[in-house]
């Protein structure tokens, strides 16, 4: 079997260019082309994607904002897209005929009334998106990806993953017609993200290393052999990650938020949202630029340590340890990036501990929203952040919760059973934990089983949450 049905091998993308191209983040080289591995040809940094018609002069923000909210009635392919639908903003492919997509974006904004009294931020919403297509918001990205994919001809994706990008991959490259390799860390993922890339027809190799051994293999790969990769260094992920922000300030009535916080893991979710903010702002739609702080794992807190030892300079890897496995991650790829925006907005940069990553989520779960463990880390983060004075109660706070709940059932039911921790919490923290569980009671089936269980459950909490 041919590995190629590229059409251009050697410069995959020049069929793909439109008015956009190729600008170097550390030397600013600009390319009307990429290569396989999306670095620079001299320096080797990550690229990032500029187009010409993106300048204001262009785009007038008004015409903009009613063109998109027009959209929202119309039934065509793109328009029902929550990404394509923001397309002026994206890098246009040749034809509308390319375009993969799942219907992807269109992500809810919740509030959370519950976290509201708790940390005391009345104003506190969640962008859900895990809502996506294949339950993360990596089916933003792509759509944008894969369509440049099968644009320049390519019969093989890849990507490393922890899971979610192996899932939303695997679906886009099915849906266009692509076969699929994904390298994972073999026992490190949950068996909801990899049973969804089987189920969609990838190809997938547990390797016996972490995340960021298989994103080191596949970066050999992709210069030996002729697969197009789909990890967050593409920059066309960027471009579509980007449209969570800009659908985010649509449903905020374009009155931008004072924080956007968001979980960091290779760091590609913090730089679209971070550029999109730029380009707003930029382009008139936006007033002025909400603060965007990124939240790690205590235990892959590579970016945390980065800006603090570092200041920003050189990335501090890190062996990377923690139950969120999608951000166990030690080497993040686009650390740079995602400095770059956290300090062009005025963002902070934190770790929280295993323990504040369960409570968050069980307290996100109570709020009839949930999401995976590596989203909670947006709840947990913004507790710390309040304590630090860096966000203030009265100021509008989103959460960006990453991926759904159902992604990791088996950290949410060790977590109910009290299996989690064992016996390793200290008193406070399974003071803070123990309300939150709700175990599954086994019982006889006889209805005064029921009803006492049910009496009993009254008895221990008689005020429903919400009132
Ligand atoms: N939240 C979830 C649910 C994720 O799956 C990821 C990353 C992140 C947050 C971090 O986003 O990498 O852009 O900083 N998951 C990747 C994957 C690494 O392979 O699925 P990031």
């Amino acid at each position: 079997m041919p590995l190629s049905a590229t059409s251009d091998r050697g410069s995959p993308l020049s069929k793909a260019k439109g008015t956009f191209g190729f600008r170097c983040i550390g030397c600013g080289a600009l390319s009307p082309d990429a290569a396989q591995d999306f670095r620079c040809s001299q320096c080797k940094n990550l690229l990032e994607i500029t187009d010409s018609s993106w300048k204001s002069s262009n785009l007038p923000a008004e015409t903009l904002k009613s063109i998109w909210h027009a959209r929202r009635s119309s039934n065509q392919l793109l328009d029902l897209s929550g990404v394509w639908r923001f397309r002026e903003l994206l890098p246009a492919p040749e034809s509308a005929d390319f375009v993969i997509s799942l219907r992807e974006g269109n992500t809810p904004l919740y509030q959370l009334p519950q976290s509201s009294r708790t940390t005391g931020v009345s104003r506190l919403y969640a962008k859900h998106q895990g809502m996506n297509p294949t339950g993360s918001f990596k089916d933003a990205g792509m759509t944008v990806a894969a369509t440049f994919a099968r644009q320049a001809g390519y019969h093989w994706v890849a990507c490393a993953s922890t899971g979610n990008t192996s899932a939303s991959m695997a679906a886009y490259a099915a849906r266009g017609g692509m076969r699929s390799l994904v390298l994972v860390p073999e026992g490190k993922i949950s068996w909801s993200k990899l049973s969804q890339a089987l189920d969609y027809g990838a190809l997938t190799c547990q390797l016996r290393t972490d995340f960021d051994g298989c994103l080191r293999l596949l970066q050999e790969l992709v210069r030996r052999a002729p697969v197009y990769q789909l990890n967050s260094i593409n920059p066309f992920r960027i471009e579509g990650q980007k449209t969570l922000a800009i659908e985010l300030l649509e449903q905020l009535d374009w009155h931008p938020a004072d924080h956007i916080i968001v979980p960091g893991g290779n760091l590609g979710n913090s730089s679209a949202i971070g550029k999109a903010l730029l380009e707003m702002r930029d382009l008139g739609l936006i007033p002025h630029l909400p603060k965007l702080s990124v939240i790690q794992a205590e235990g892959a807190n590579a970016l945390v340590r980065t800006l603090r030892e570092a200041a920003g300079k050189q990335l501090v890897s890190v062996q990377p340890e923690t139950r969120a496995t999608a951000i166990r991650i030690g080497n993040p790829a686009s650390w740079e990036k995602a400095a770059r925006v956290i300090q062009a907005t005025g963002g902070a940069c934190e770790e929280v501990s295993e323990v504040e990553i369960a409570q968050a989520k069980a307290e996100i779960g109570a709020e009839g929203i949930g999401c995976e463990p590596a989203s909670a880390v947006t709840l947990a983060g913004l507790k710390k952040l309040l304590r630090q004075g860096f966000v203030m109660p009265e100021e509008t706070v989103v959460l960006v919760l990453t991926g759904n709940l159902l992604k990791d059932p088996d950290f949410t039911m060790e977590f109910h059973r009290g299996e989690l921790f064992r016996d390793t919490l200290n008193e406070s923290d399974n003071a803070a934990l123990k309300p939150l569980r709700h175990p599954p009671v086994v019982l006889d089936a006889s209805l005064e089983a029921v009803i006492q269980t049910l009496e009993r459950a009254e008895k221990a909490d008689p005020t429903p949450a919400n009132v």
